[in-house]
């Protein structure tokens, strides 16, 4: 599977990208400058020797990938999204976006005039299979190949193919168990939880938390 990341030059998007490649998934990183995405292409690489790995223009990863993720930041998610719409349509569109801003190192979770950013990612490419999914995944712990993260990801659609889809595609991660979390309509409490999340960091220094959903009844898709 060519899996291409928007924004794929920071660290969320490079620890995907890494990850991926340790699975043995080709993985293109994008940028909206094509000697960044290079260099981050080769730092992956570093972390993946061998791994099937390369950086391009945002443009281009829209157009190769066959799944494609968006990691940027909020503030740039609706004009990256905008300007790629022909070549995302029918795609799967992994949406890691939280709209956050920082005030005295406190986060906060901003409203999203669509209910959540990957309701935003569906008004702005209706013809794409939006998925929601890794807000809670801590990039520090994705740059740390092959050491498993222990913990689950919450993974938010309306296309049921495209969510299983998305949810295998997690749990080539070492540790992780993804788990259903309903349709698109939900992503809204998973973005706010990283705000929450972030806030916790700041209590417990050094910290880098993430979720456990326990009580999962015959989660037969999710590993126990
Ligand atoms: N960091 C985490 O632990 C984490 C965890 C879960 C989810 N997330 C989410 O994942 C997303 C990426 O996080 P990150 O920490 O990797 O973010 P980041 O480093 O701030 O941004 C990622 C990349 O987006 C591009 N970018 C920056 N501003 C942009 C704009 N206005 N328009 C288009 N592209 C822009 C930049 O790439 P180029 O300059 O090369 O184009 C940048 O390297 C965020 O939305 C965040 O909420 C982050």
């Amino acid at each position: 599977m060519r899996i291409g990341i928007l924004g794929g030059t920071g660290p969320e998007g490079k620890g995907l990208a890494v990850r991926w490649a340790w699975a043995g998934e080709e993985v293109l990183i994008g940028s909206r400058d094509a000697g960044r995405a290079q260099q981050s292409a080769q730092e992956v690489l570093a972390l993946c020797p061998g791994g099937k790995v390369r950086g391009a223009l945002n443009s281009e990863v829209a157009q190769q990938g066959e799944i494609v993720v968006v990691a940027v930041p909020y503030q740039g998610h609706k004009e990256t999204l905008t300007a790629l719409r022909p070549a995302l349509a029918g795609k799967i569109l992994v949406d890691v976006v939280a709209p956050l801003a920082f005030s005295r190192g406190r986060a906060k979770a901003l409203p999203v005039p669509e209910g959540s950013v990957a309701q935003q990612a569906q008004a702005v490419v209706p013809e794409a299979r939006v998925v929601s999914a890794f807000h809670t995944i801590s990039a520090h712990d994705l740059l740390t190949p092959p050491s498993p993260i222990e913990c689950d990801v919450l993974v938010c659609a309306d296309d049921a193919e495209a969510k299983k889809v998305v949810m295998a595609l997690a749990e080539k991660i070492p540790g992780v168990r993804a788990v259903d979390a309903n349709g698109l309509e939900c992503s809204r409490y998973v973005e706010e939880l990283v705000a929450l999340l972030l806030n916790i960091n700041r209590v417990y220094r050094g910290s880098r938390s993430m979720v456990r959903i326990v009580g999962l009844a015959g989660a037969s898709s999710a590993r126990p």
